[in-house]
Parts: C-alpha cells; sequence; structure tokens
C-alpha cells in the first residue's frame, strides 16, 4: 500500500499481519491497515498521519526499486499516445533499465520483450513489473527481457512497435525497418537536442517519416484557500520523445 504523509511524502508499504512500518515520525503498525477499506487515515505512535491508498502506476514509478534514470510518469503516459500502444500489441523495447516504461506498457496490454545489457537492471526491471502485475485487477500484456544488445540487432518479429530510451537510437533503426510491421511505429526518449537532430537525420536516410519531437512540461498548482497559484517549482526538463512510422519501400 502507498503511504502519504501530511507533506505529500510516499511512502511504498508492502503489509502483513504483525508488520510495522517505520517512518521518521513513528511506527505504524500494519495491523491498523489491514483489512480496512482504502482512503483511510492512521496515526503512528507518535501521532503523524498518514493517508493510505493502492499505489498508482505514478506512484510504484517515483518509489520502486530503480538502478538507471526512469521515465517519468509525465512523459509516460504522453508515450503510450506517442507510440500508439494498444492492448495487444507486439513492443520491443530497449534499453529497459528498471522497468518504468515497461511497467506503463504492460499495463496498458502491450506484449513487451525488452533488450538490456546490464543483468542487474534486467533483473531489477523484472521485479519491478511482476510485482506491478501482481497488483493489477485489470488483464496485463505479456513481459519477457533478453540479455542482449540491440544496436546489434532485433530478433524478433513482425513488431508494432519499438521504443528506445539509450544513447544512440539512430543505430537502431536499420533493425527496427526490417523487423517492424509497415506503418510501425519507433519512439525514441533523448535527453539532448543534438542526439535529437541526430536521430531526426537518420530517420529520412533509413525509410522512416512522419517524424514529429516534443517534450512535456506539466505545471502543477498550489491550490489551498484563496491562495490559487502554479506552484513556486517544477520539473523543467526530462527528456525529449521522437517518434516517426516506417514508410512503404521506395
Ligand atoms: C535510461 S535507462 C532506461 C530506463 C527505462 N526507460 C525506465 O523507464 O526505467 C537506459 C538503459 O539502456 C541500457 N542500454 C544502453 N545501451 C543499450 C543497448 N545497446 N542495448 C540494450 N540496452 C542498452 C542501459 O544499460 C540502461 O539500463
Amino acid at each position: 500500500m502507498l503511504f502519504r504523509d501530511s507533506k505529500g511524502r510516499r511512502y511504498l508499504v508492502r503489509l502483513a499481519a504483525g508488520g510495522r512500518f517505520h517512518s521518521h515520525a513513528g511506527v505504524v503498525d500494519h495491523d491498523q491497515v489491514l483489512g480496512q477499506p482504502e482512503g483511510i487515515e492512521v496515526r503512528s505512535a507518535t501521532g503523524a498521519r498518514f493517508l493510505v491508498v493502492r499505489p498508482a502506476l505514478a506512484d510504484l514509478v517515483l518509489t520502486m526499486p530503480r538502478g538507471a534514470q526512469v521515465i517519468y510518469p509525465k512523459d509516460l503516459g504522453a508515450i503510450l499516445m506517442a507510440a500508439d500502444i494498444f492492448p495487444g500489441a507486439l513492443a520491443l523495447e530497449a534499453g529497459v533499465g528498471s522497468g518504468a516504461l515497461s511497467m506503463a506498457l504492460v499495463r496498458a496490454g502491450a506484449h513487451v520483450v525488452g533488450y538490456e545489457t546490464r543483468s542487474d537492471f534486467a533483473d531489477r526491471a523484472r521485479a519491478n513489473v511482476a510485482a506491478l502485475v501482481a497488483g493489477e485487477r485489470v488483464v496485463t500484456g505479456s513481459y519477457r527481457i533478453e540479455e542482449r544488445d540491440v544496436y546489434e540487432g532485433i530478433a524478433e518479429s513482425p513488431l508494432d512497435r519499438v521504443l528506445l530510451d539509450l544513447p544512440e537510437p539512430w543505430r537502431v533503426l536499420p533493425h527496427a525497418r526490417t523487423a517492424l510491421v509497415p506503418g510501425g511505429i519507433v519512439l525514441a526518449y533523448l535527453p539532448g537536442m543534438q542526439q535529437v537532430s541526430q536521430l531526426r537525420a537518420a530517420v529520412q536516410e533509413e525509410g522512416f517519416g512522419l517524424a514529429e519531437t516534443f517534450e512535456v512540461l506539466v505545471r502543477t498548482w498550489h491550490v489551498e484557500g484563496r491562495s490559487v497559484r502554479p506552484d513556486h517549482r517544477m520539473v523543467a526538463h526530462t527528456g525529449f520523445i521522437t517518434t516517426c512510422r516506417l514508410l512503404a519501400p521506395g
């Protein structure tokens, strides 16, 4: 379950009979929560208040164990739409990292094959996706990770989608061209504009078209009584999202 304190901090807690949640603000017995409805408020031994709900996918992404940098929820939502992810889609994802994007894809019903060069990251992603699937109340897609270098080729075919979060996605385009169905979508997530420029140049050379690049800015608001205004802080930059589609030969 997710415990939210009065400052909005998130704590992911796996409940067990007789267990205890230790926080900076005192201890909460799991038995206070077990069997209770979602949305209850509990107090720690020192009186601190926590609201308890099932974690949403965004909560899991922000609190789950991670090795590599994850893609943030604001971008994950846009990626699902930009890559036109649908239930049953066969998607190749590389690199997998901590599995945040994997979780969003599997949750949306895609069948995902992940390529990841680091075995420790692959293990972490498998565990994170398994934890998501175990807690789901809807049918999810399937998930498999291969420990391999996507720059050396793609074994799966025919793919509906290829999603890339690694430094040189242009090196994957020749492989994606032979693995994708006609009209299939490649989406790349990149932190820098120079990488985006290099990718966009390769898109044309490799037989892809309809390229688009955008970023996602989310500005949250402070709403308290008559004080209603944008929050003072926001995440200004995470990554640029580029999509393109495989065109017919010639
Ligand atoms: C930024 S992380 C991906 C994070 C992931 N999208 C998430 O949301 O959790 C980039 C990953 O790409 C992997 N990687 C880099 N080059 C690769 C390659 N050629 N083939 C497969 N994986 C690669 C790295 O090991 C790293 O785990």
